[in-house]
């Protein structure tokens, strides 16, 4: 009896202690907040000098990890203070926790879609094309009325006639749907029509590999054809040298393009390892240009090279993830994430070195710094950088007939800043940049369809949207 009154008496005290630690802490919090933020960011949270965290809207980053980063190192260009100095992490969590506490309580919601978007030359039609997917990565589209869609986790799904179909395509690849990787990009061969060639890029593990070790695992590309239903006449085209394949589980790349000329290029992240994309010898941090069948052409730069994967078309790439192919010139444009501040529009050429890790424009996410270069000899400056982040992914030239004042601009989509921005380059030198798209979500690939609509991937919430111009 004594006991029990005892453990009574234990369990009263440690919830009466876990309750009063959460208190504190959000008191410390609101106090933290007012003393630092009340006077930009208004005392109830609702704005004044910037803008309000209550309203759902995060323009800068909506995760708990943005939110962490846009505190601690502030944005800068835009008069958000760095609050790494004066804040130590510990605190930084304890307003944030205010903040999402004010955010419950006044039930901050995400604002819906938007029905309409202005932009300099248009009014744009926002419908929803696709929705309920987990996690979609890309699009294309095999004719007028059917596109597929990749979930990450491993599903190749169809949208016929506008309607997605419930029966995910059978017999795909088997993926690892761990981190940042799992069933990532699906191209349409450029003569489809003819062939009936479907390439996927994902990725790929070595499951007999396990002794207790989380298994490794790498990029990997296969072509297969669509009959009903059913993915068959699978023939894996890059597979990357098993030694080469890491634990780790992010930086996978994958995207896929075709130029007129038949060749397929795809990238490849560094995985995590950040010195390997300035090694010809192993296959991460790369851009690789391969035949639709797998070959390798020998009039790749390091074909010749002893010990080179001969498949390398540039290197020092840190983890491409959107990838087009200029409508007139026939030139490779990538989109690349850096560290913090270092995103990076290239013009990938042959042989070319893209300075990964070597030359940066960013930081590490903690912070601290990874080289003080931005620009050596050798090494390659990108058209554009991105200072802070956007985390962009997904790029298309626009070709269609629906928007003709965009004709062969570059879209440009990101993930962390959740917009879509329209670039205008002439002679390799962007002359504008604007926003079509903002926060509606996160954009995992944007793309021109054959119908002339852009159609905006969003991995967050699951939906693909169709933009088309207004009807005036
Ligand atoms: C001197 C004014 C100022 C102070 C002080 C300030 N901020 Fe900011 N904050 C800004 C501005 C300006 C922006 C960016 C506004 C814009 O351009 O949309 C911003 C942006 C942010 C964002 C990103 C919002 C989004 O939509 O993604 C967060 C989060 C944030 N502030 C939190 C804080 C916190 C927490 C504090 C206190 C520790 C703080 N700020 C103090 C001015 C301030």
């Amino acid at each position: 009896m004594k006991s029990k009154i005892h453990k009574f008496k234990v369990l009263l005290l440690a919830t009466f202690l876990i309750v009063s630690f959460l208190k504190t802490n959000a008191q410390n919090g609101s106090a933290l907040y007012q003393q630092n933020c009340a006077m930009c960011h208004g005392a109830d949270l609702n704005g004044g000098n910037a803008p309000s965290l209550i309203d759902g809207v995060w323009m800068f980053g909506a995760e708990d990890g943005y939110l962490f980063r846009n505190i601690k190192f502030g944005i800068a260009h835009l008069g958000m203070p760095s609050y790494e100095k004066v804040l130590k992490d510990t605190e930084i969590r304890e307003i944030m926790k205010f903040i999402r506490e004010s955010e419950k309580k006044v039930g901050a919601v995400k604002p819906p879609i938007t029905k309409v978007l202005e932009t300099l030359d248009y009014n744009i039609d926002v419908e929803v094309f696709a929705e309920g997917l987990e996690v979609p990565w890309a699009i294309d589209f095999i004719d007028a009325n059917t596109a597929l869609i990749t979930e990450r986790p491993g599903r190749l799904r169809v949208v016929k006639n506008g309607k997605l179909q419930t029966e995910p395509i059978k017999n795909i690849p088997a993926v690892v749907n761990a981190g940042q990787g799992g069933l990532l990009d699906v191209a349409i061969d450029p003569n489809y029509a003819t062939n009936g060639w479907v390439y996927l890029a994902y990725s790929h593990v070595l499951d007999h590999i396990t002794e207790g070790k989380r298994p490794p695992a790498m990029t990997r590309l296969e072509r297969g054809k669509i009959k009903n239903n059913t993915w068959i006449d699978n023939e894996i085209i890059f597979e990357a040298p098993h030694e080469t394949y890491r634990t780790t589980r992010h930086h996978y790349g994958c995207r896929i393009v075709f130029n007129p000329e038949g060749y397929l290029f795809f990238s490849i992240g560094e995985r995590g390892a950040a010195e390997h994309a300035q090694d010809f010898t192993l296959p991460n941090g790369k851009v690789h240009r391969i035949y639709k069948d797998g070959s390798i052409p020998e009039s790749n730069p390091f074909f010749s090279e002893k010990n080179a994967i001969k498949s390398i078309y540039s290197l020092g790439n840190r983890n491409i993830q959107g990838m087009a192919i200029h409508p007139e010139t026939g030139e490779l444009w990538a989109t690349e994430h850096g560290p913090m501040g270092g995103d990076e529009l290239n013009l990938i050429e042959a042989g070319k070195n893209y300075g990964w890790p070597v030359i940066t424009y960013g930081l590490n996410y903690n912070g601290t710094v990874i080289t003080e270069l931005t620009h050596k000899p050798g090494l390659e400056q990108p058209i554009l950088y991105w200072k802070p982040s956007t985390a962009v992914c997904g790029l298309d030239f626009y070709t269609g007939a629906l928007f003709k004042k965009w004709k062969n601009k570059l879209m440009v989509g990101a993930l962390k800043y959740e917009e879509v921005r329209l670039l205008d380059i002439e002679d390799e030198r962007v002359m504008h940049q604007e926003i079509i798209v903002k926060g509606q979500g996160r954009v995992r690939d944007v793309t021109t369809g054959p119908d002339g609509a852009i159609y905006v991937v969003l991995n967050k919430p699951g939906t693909v949207l169709r933009l088309t111009p207004k009807e005036e």
